[in-house]
């Protein structure tokens, strides 16, 4: 191996170990862990905005911390605005309110000297909690509380809803990445750093021997956070990386026990239980799943059994590099002129307004294989009240770009 395939070589395992979150196995889906080739360069598949560099060997927190070291900002934890009030920890009042149609809107305001790049980054990594969650960011018109989502001088946020405009700070050089805006905007929801839940100390080892005294109150526990009765994440995307605030080159600060060589601090954006947390806070009655990895199944409910009358489930497919490819093995739905009982539909991206690449389709005809322009592809399975059948049952991996076929075929 020469020393540039040796360097991509070593740069995908680091990006492997840091990247690959463990997977919940939820909703009757699977993903697997392992990539099962070796990558090349060319198919490393990031997305970072125009504007940002991506360093290999850094997680989400590593890339906020880089940025707000130079911040005049007073942060707690790295990254959160501190309340005024003491008692801010279960943050009951400071949840955005539900309308009566069970949507979260959460009005917003840009920073106006955003460039149209940036502006795409934000609501890209907003459409996500729309396709997963209820919360719906809209345009502010004249709404007394909302989020001034502006490039001020690092990626800072305050912990929930505090009242009249509130500052989510996402700076142009450093914080466009759909990770970092997804980590602001969940602190803006009411959540706090993962690894600050009561029942930490079972989960991760801190070791304080390489935090230096006055880094120490960012490892604060609270006794009393709501944890939803969810479990504890270590592939969150609201959890600090192995290294985060250490004085020692090379020793971590976080360590999982009792395996440490779980991955923590992940890079591609809300996990499958961040998305379960704002769904359970916020009382959304939501069936989305991410399955993330290179590879996995998903399957309609109960397959290979009838699916129920008047669903509504999304899943969305991540995988680390190259293009997500769907491969229907099954397929069995109520058959309605232009499909409009039960179907699935297909998306180009990660919400319902990115480009679909398969229409509502239904019947018993097993489709064609779909392959995204990306590493993200949307699901969606809709039923209707009347008549079900056995669903469907899919897999999906990465695949390379497809090559340019030979001009002499
Ligand atoms: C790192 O932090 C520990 C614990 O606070 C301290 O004893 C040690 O001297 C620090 N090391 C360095 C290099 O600052
Ligand atoms: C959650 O929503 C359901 C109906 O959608 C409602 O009956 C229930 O009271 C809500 N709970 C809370 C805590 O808002
Ligand atoms: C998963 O399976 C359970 C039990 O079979 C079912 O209640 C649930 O609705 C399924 N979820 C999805 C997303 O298919
Ligand atoms: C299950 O779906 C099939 C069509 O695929 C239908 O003929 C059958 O009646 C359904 N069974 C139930 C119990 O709904
Ligand atoms: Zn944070």
């Amino acid at each position: 191996m020469d020393l540039k395939r040796f360097l991509v070589f070593a740069a995908f395992l680091l990006h492997a170990a840091l990247g690959f979150p463990i997977q919940e196995n939820y909703e009757n889906s699977t993903a697997t862990t392992e990539p099962t080739e070796v990558t090349t360069q060319e198919d490393i598949y990031e997305s970072p905005l125009p504007t940002e560099t991506d360093e290999e060997d850094e997680d989400i927190f590593d890339k906020i911390l880089k940025v707000n070291k130079d911040s005049s900002q007073f942060l707690q934890e790295g990254d959160i605005v501190p309340r005024r009030s003491r008692s801010a920890i279960n943050c009951r009042h400071c949840n955005w309110p539900q309308s009566s149609d069970g949507i979260v809107r959460i009005p917003y305001v840009l920073d106006p000297t955003y460039e149209e790049s940036h502006v795409k980054g934000i609501h890209d990594a907003m459409a996500e909690f729309e396709a997963l969650t209820c919360i719906n960011f809209v345009k502010r018109k004249a709404e007394r509380d909302y989020l001034s989502i502006r490039s001020a001088d690092g990626c800072w946020s305050n912990y929930g809803r505090v009242g009249g405009g509130q500052t989510v700070s996402v700076m142009k050089g450093g914080c466009m990445w759909k990770g970092v805006i997804q980590h602001e905007l969940e602190h803006a929801l009411g959540f706090l750093h993962e690894h600050s839940r009561s029942d930490r100390d079972k989960h991760v080892k801190i070791m304080w021997e390489y935090i230096s005294p006055a880094d120490r109150p960012d490892f604060k526990k609270f006794e009393n956070s709501n944890n939803l009765g969810l479990p504890y994440d270590y592939s969150s995307v609201m959890h600090y990386g192995p290294y985060t605030f250490t004085n020692t080159t090379g020793k971590a600060t976080i360590v999982p026990i009792p395996d440490g060589s779980v991955p923590i601090g992940q890079r591609q954006g809300m996990s499958n239980l961040d998305v379960a947390k704002i769904n359970k806070l916020y009382n959304c009655s939501r069936c989305s799943t991410i399955l993330d990895g290179p590879s996995g199944s998903l399957t309609s409910a109960n397959h290979p059994k009838n699916y129920s009358d008047n669903t509504n489930c999304v899943w969305l497919l991540r995988t680390r590099s190259r293009k997500v490819s769907l491969h229907f093995q099954a397929f069995q739905l109520q058959k309605t002129r232009g499909c409009q009982g039960d179907y699935v539909k297909v998306y180009d991206g990660s919400s319902k307004s990115s480009p679909v690449l398969m229409d509502k389709t239904c019947g018993s005809k097993i489709p064609n294989d779909i392959v995204a322009s990306s590493n993200l592809m949307l699901v969606e399975f809709i039923t209707d009240g009347a008549h079900t059948a056995s669903g469907f049952q899919a897999t999906f991996t990465a695949v390379r770009r497809q090559r340019r076929s030979s001009i002499h075929n």
